[in-house]
């Protein structure tokens, strides 16, 4: 090979090292990976004939050729669908797209057989082919062009691309030589096998051209013959498909390789008829908080692939779903504009929408009643085999957070999603549902309280919580960025305000302490009183305000934010953000009964010890900010004045 040999970009480069010397026993899923490609050329091809019908030519029907030839150990895969020019070539065989590959790669661990583990789960789209051939040559003519381009490459060194002296008419042959340990693939019952497991959804027919081996007599040549279905599977009849030929569909739209969490597939008739197959992911995507990803379902018209790019199809907080909505309603050479802002793809994002969201609340309710039997010690299953697959709630952990960012965007759907919502909260490390949570409220409680910060687990032991507690009170604690802005929209549910314990002051006097009666103002006497006006004057322009709590119960002090301001994560996030320049000035709560408070508010009756009370009001402000997750402006002298104070409560040294 005297052409330029460029190198694989770095990534590849990761990628073939482990496919390379793959001894994978799943090898055979490279031609899985070779007839997806190839039918996802050809769906581009049919849309792109759409507008322009010259580009089919001659040659309208679509479909993928398998060459098995044992006499020259080559297998080939080849389509007539919209084919690469030579800048494609090296772009899409030289560089990861950001595909399932991309995926492959965020897992690796550099643990060899954890690794090799991880190509069955990811796919790594057209470079699996190296697991199989220690040669490759992709052929192949853009649609509508007339030069062709030959890519090769060994896999190792780099690759290849020269202009193609006979090119292909169209479309793309990816030509494999074989491994010497890799013959098994040439062999025909093997290669219908293997397309009848993993590729007989594809729509297109695939084609087996088996030629017997050199010197053979014994076996006739092969007719050309297809060997998969090649009917549209959404459009099947349910009761004639199999788990796996689902499983595999799901594998094949979402390119990805695990089990989906929930699969719906269903066909509206009246005022608008289509047929949907959609598939919820039991795992989290990698890139699922890219600003660039996007839902993963296709839309066909009378099964032909219109796009895979229309966003409106479904609400961005569904941008895990993946699947195909095939549209007997829309004309085959709609226009972006329709599709875009037309009334038929609006009405069937609304029910798409509502079915996603009826799939979860039956799954939700599958998971209640698998935990309420388990717990009840039955197995749920009448033949007592309990269910399989991630609960409801794994799954929540997964997307939660994702879901509730449709409490913000999507009001229609703002009371179902609440339903399907699920919190960690105080009442222990499990999920609770609004529903339990308003279910348990305590006598006299009419808020739902709730707490936010980076973390669930932190919050635990936040002082602002110290009175709900005590009071018996549950609080949810929320974590998830998206909650402050969801809480900015959402107000209450079943009418029970949404009440957060950082912010603005909050009356739990009506709520009996779990056991003992509390009478308030034994707290607030005068001396209490004075201290707080002197506190007030000694932090200055450092606080909004110093008040009595009516949170706290061991804690001595706690910052809250104020009534009509931000509340202190929200704060954080936009102050990350740039979105605010500085932070509001909290108010400083005391907490009444704690013997620091007391001793500082009889010290404070001693003009002589203004000194230390300023010291200590200080102190008390870094603490509180410390426990709030808030930089201490001047940690030195945090540092020292707690040092000094330190000191005193320890004996002299002789
Ligand atoms: N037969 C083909 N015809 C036209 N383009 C192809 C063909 N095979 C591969 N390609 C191009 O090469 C790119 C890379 O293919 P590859 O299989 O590695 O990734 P992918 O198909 O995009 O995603 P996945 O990793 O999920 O398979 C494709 O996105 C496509 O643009
Ligand atoms: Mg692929």
């Amino acid at each position: 090979m005297d052409e330029l040999v460029q190198p694989f970009e770095a990534e590849v480069g990761r990628v073939l090292e482990i496919v390379v010397n793959a001894l994978y026993k799943e090898r055979a899923i490279f031609l899985r990976e070779l007839i997806s490609n190839a039918s996802d050329a050809c769906d581009k091809l049919r849309y792109e004939s759409l507008n322009r019908p010259e580009l089919l030519g001659s040659d309208p029907k679509l479909e993928i050729r398998i060459v098995a030839d044992p006499g020259t150990n080559i297998l080939s895969v080849v389509d007539n669908g919209i084919g690469m020019d030579k800048d494609e070539l090296a772009a899409n065989l030289g560089t990861i797209a950001r595909s399932g590959t991309a995926r492959f790669l965020e897992q690796l661990t550099g643990d060899r057989a954890k690794d090799l583990k991880l190509i069955g789960q990811f796919g790594v789209g057209f470079y699996s082919v190296f697991m199989v051939a220690d040669k490759v040559i992709v052929r192949s003519t853009r649609a509508g062009q007339d030069k062709g381009w030959i890519w090769a490459s060994d896999g190792k060194t780099g690759f290849t691309v020269r202009e193609d002296e006979e090119p292909l008419p169209r479309g793309t042959a990816v030509i494999l030589h074989l491994k010497d340990d890799a013959k098994e693939f040439l062999d025909a019952a093997r290669i219908r096998e293997i397309v009848r497991t993993y590729s007989d959804h594809i729509a297109f027919p695939i084609i087996l051209e088996a030629k017997p081996r050199p010197g053979d007599t014994r076996t006739k040549a092969h007719e050309p013959q297809q060997i998969n279905k090649a009917s549209a599977l959404w459009a099947r009849p349910r009761s004639e498909i199999t788990e796996e030929q689902y499983r595999e569909f799901y594998h094949h739209v979402a390119h990805t390789f695990d089990d989906p969490f929930a699969r719906i597939h269903f066909t509206a008739e009246g005022t608008l008829s289509y047929t949907a197959l959609l598939f919820l992911p039991a795992h989290r995507p990698f890139d699922l908080y890219d600003p660039r990803r996007r839902h993963g379902v296709r839309l066909y018209v009378r099964r032909v692939f219109i796009t895979d790019q229309l966003e409106e199809l479904l609400p961005r907080y569904l941008r895990f779903v993946s699947g195909v909505v095939d549209s007997e309603d829309l004309q085959l050479n709609v226009s972006r504009e329709t599709l875009q802002h037309g009334i038929v793809v609006q009405k069937m994002r609304r029910q798409l929408t509502k079915r996603v969201l009826d799939e979860l609340a039956r799954k939700a309710s599958e998971t209640a009643e698998t935990s309420a039997s388990a717990t009840a010690g039955e197995t749920g299953e009448p033949d007592g085999e309990v269910k399989k697959g991630p609960s409801y709630l794994d799954w929540w952990a997964e997307f939660g957070a994702v879901l509730k960012e449709g409490l913000f965007e999507d009001p229609d759907n703002r009371e179902r999603l609440l339903e399907l919502a699920r919190f960690k909260s105080t009442r222990g490390p499990g999920w609770v549902s609004l529903a339990e949570y308003v279910a348990r409220m305590r006598p006299n409680q009419d808020q739902i309280f709730y707490i936010t910060g980076e973390s669930a687990e932190a919050l635990r032991t936040s002082p602002q919580l110290e009175a709900a507690l005590a009071k018996g009170c549950e609080v949810l604690l929320l974590d998830d960025a998206v909650d402050e802005f969801w809480l900015g929209e959402v107000k209450e549910y079943q009418g029970k305000k949404f009440v957060s314990l950082t912010k603005g002051e909050v009356d739990l006097s009506r709520i009996p302490d779990e056991g003992k009666i509390e009478t308030p103002d034994e707290l607030y006497d005068e001396d209490l009183k004075r201290l707080l006006a002197k506190l007030k004057a000694l932090l200055g322009e450092e606080v909004k305000d110093v008040r009595a709590s009516k949170r706290l119960r061991e804690s001595a002090v706690c910052l809250v934010a104020d009534e009509h301001g931000l509340d202190f994560r929200l704060e954080r996030i936009l102050r990350q953000h740039h979105q605010i320049e500085r932070l509001a000035r909290p108010v400083l709560e005391v907490n009444g009964r704690h013997e620091l408070i007391r001793r500082m508010a009889a010290m404070a009756k001693d003009a002589s010890r203004e000194q230390d009370l300023a010291e200590l009001a200080k102190l008390l402000l870094d603490q509180a900010r410390i426990v709030q997750g808030e930089p201490v402006p001047d940690p030195g002298a945090f540092s020292r004045r707690m040092s000094a104070f330190l000191a005193r409560g320890l004996p002299a040294a002789a």
